[in-house]
């Protein structure tokens, strides 16, 4: 599934807009549509576990960064106030709804170079091997084609480089699974996302090489650090 490629270069100091979101793709992607609809009220349903939770985990994932990142489903920019100076960020994400709250929460940070752009994580037009850094938060339960988002994930990433998940998953506990089934029935109709898909064994599954996986909460939200080939180090 392609979209419109976007105009998406900025300039230091700025963020570039995320580009042409007439044209309709509700009938296409399901997601964009969701996440456009949710991205009015998403930091704000979102605050109290980021605060708790989240923001912590954030600073940790993106304390991996380095040189040219790729930010998979940069939503509302929420990770975006924690990269460094010396980091030029590309984000992308599906929902122009969303992309639109990250350009202005970019718009209102002066230290990183950053660009936005629409796209689809399952088909993007980078080249192989583009990105130092690939990273992801909470994402790749949404994806609708995990298989199809990690395979890109991996091919944009340069042999050298290093890729980050932030991610919920389900847990080895059968009691825990229960819970997280229980918050499919309100999560997959509203955002397409899904408690319960095991993430870490879809990176895995996809050909990365898992040398870090950090549990932050339960074993449900972890923080993995995975390379595209055995001998990278995973401590560039
Ligand atoms: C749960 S939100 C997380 C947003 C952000 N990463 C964060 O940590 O707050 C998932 C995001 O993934 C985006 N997304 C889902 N499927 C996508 C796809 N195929 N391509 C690009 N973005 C996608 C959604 O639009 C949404 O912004």
């Amino acid at each position: 599934m392609n979209f419109r490629r976007e105009a998406g270069s900025g300039g230091r100091r700025h963020a570039s807009p995320p580009g042409s979101c007439s044209e309709d793709v509700s009938s296409r992607h399901s997601i964009s549509t969701k996440y456009d609809r949710a991205s009015k009220s998403y930091d704000r349903m979102e605050a109290l576990i980021e605060t708790l939770l989240f923001r912590k985990a954030r600073r940790r994932a993106v304390a991996h960064v380095r040189g040219e990142v790729l930010e998979i489903g940069v939503g509302t920019g929420k990770n975006l106030p924690f990269y460094p100076e010396s980091a030029t960020v590309t984000g992308i994400d599906v929902s122009c709804g969303m992309l639109e709250r990250a350009r202005r929460r970019a718009a209102r940070l002066n230290n990183t170079e950053i660009r936005l752009r629409r796209m689809d994580a399952e088909a993007m037009p980078f080249p192989d091997d583009s990105f130092d850094t690939v990273i992801s938060t909470f994402v790749f339960c949404t994806v609708a084609n995990p298989h199809a988002g990690l395979g890109e994930a991996l091919r944009v990433l340069k042999p050298a480089g290093k890729a980050i998940f932030l991610e919920h998953m389900r847990s080895r506990h059968v009691f825990l699974n229960a819970v997280l089934g229980f918050m499919n029935l309100f999560t997959l109709p509203l955002l397409g996302t899904s408690m319960t898909r095991d993430t870490e064994a879809n990176i895995r599954a996809a050909g990365f090489v898992v040398h870090d996986v950090e549990l932050l909460f339960l074993d449900i939200v972890r923080l993995i650090v995975a390379t595209k080939n055995a001998d990278a180090s995973a401590k560039a």
